[in-house]
């Protein structure tokens, strides 16, 4: 099959995207990939000050790009909620959600409503947002709905007795479970809007390893390697985002695929469909966590 290249794409005018976490790194890049294709883009993000940044430095090198700022924290339910009505009110159709925002391995802290900050950011936010936005999603033909998961998901279980860490806070632990969560939402959802006869696919991507502002909390022997190891094992922003639009644009993706860097250990290279593991794709304990996330956010759909 040939690989995905983003110049190929035909043009996206008239469609709409959400990038949540659009100011920087992969979701930046995802968001220009996205404006070089006209289509336009709602910029997601926790702070309007960031966001103008970013929005300028997008209109810099895609001078047509067609962006707005709405402000979503995907660490209260109600910034979700108001998000969602206010994306409602003012738009018909939503073609694209990319469920890209996150945090990584930092201090213990709960989100606005209880939940352990990696579970509540990188899952159950973006379970409330894609529930919100269902209906807008199944009345655009085509609509996909791109989760970002991570190659952390692969040793990671849902520790449904420890869900919020409340017991035991291991911070890697907790953002592994938040990304295999988020891949098996990714699978849940496309096996829900398939039993459901809807034509909205659900895929996942990951970025493979990048240099972003996702390592702020690395420990400091992580940051001392990064410049040794880091040309070796990391891509460009830039690069990341490719999986991403993948997903997003690809011509032959199909519901429930998974897509990620090819070469060595995922952890960069062209983007292409990866596999993950046997854990992630267990239905009966994604059916599971798809009923506990209703429970915990109020937000029950499909
Ligand atoms: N970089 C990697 O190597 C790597 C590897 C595997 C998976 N990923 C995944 O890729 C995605 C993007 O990561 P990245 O590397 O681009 O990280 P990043 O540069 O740190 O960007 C993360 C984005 O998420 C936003 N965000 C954080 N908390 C938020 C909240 N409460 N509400 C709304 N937005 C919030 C950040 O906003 P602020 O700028 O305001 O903080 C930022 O825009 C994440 O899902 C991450 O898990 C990354």
């Amino acid at each position: 099959m040939e690989s995905f290249n983003l110049e190929k794409i035909p043009n996206q005018k008239g469609r709409i995207a959400i990038v949540t976490g659009a100011n920087v790194g992969v979701g930046y890049e995802t968001a220009i990939g996205l404006a070089k294709k006209q289509s336009k883009v709602i910029m997601a993000c926790r702070n309007q000050q960031k966001a103008e940044k970013a929005k300028a430095a997008i209109l810099d090198k895609v001078p047509d790009a067609d962006l707005e700022i709405e402000i979503l924290d995907l660490g209260n339910l109600d910034s979700v909620k108001n998000f969602a009505s206010k994306f409602i009110e003012k738009y018909d159709r939503l073609d694209l959600l990319i469920n890209n925002a996150g945090i990584m391995i930092p201090p213990f802290s709960k989100t606005e409503d209880g939940f352990e900050s990696q579970m509540g950011v990188n899952y159950f936010g973006h379970f409330a947002l894609t529930g919100k936005l269902m209906p807008h999603l199944e009345n655009t033909e085509n609509s996909r709905v791109v989760t970002l998961s991570s190659i952390a998901h692969r040793n990671a279980v849902i520790d449904f007795d420890n869900i919020n860490s409340e017991q035991s806070y291991s911070k890697f632990a907790a953002y592994g479970q938040s990304k295999v969560a988020c891949l098996m939402f990714a699978y849940e959802l496309q096996r829900r809007l398939e039993k459901a006869g809807s034509d909205t696919i659900s895929v996942a991507a990951h970025p493979g390893v990048s240099n972003t502002n996702l390592a702020r909390h690395a420990p400091i022997w992580m940051k001392l390697l990064m410049p040794i190891l880091g040309p070796f094992m990391t891509h460009s922003p830039e690069k990341a985002a490719l999986p991403s639009l993948n997903a997003a644009l690809g011509d032959n993706v199909r519901g429930g695929e998974y897509y990620g860097p090819t070469g060595y250990r995922e952890m960069k290279g062209g983007p292409g469909k990866v596999s993950s593991s046997s854990y992630s794709m267990d239905t009966d304990v994604a059916s599971r966590l798809w009923d506990v996330s209703e429970q915990l956010t109020g937000e029950k759909y499909l």
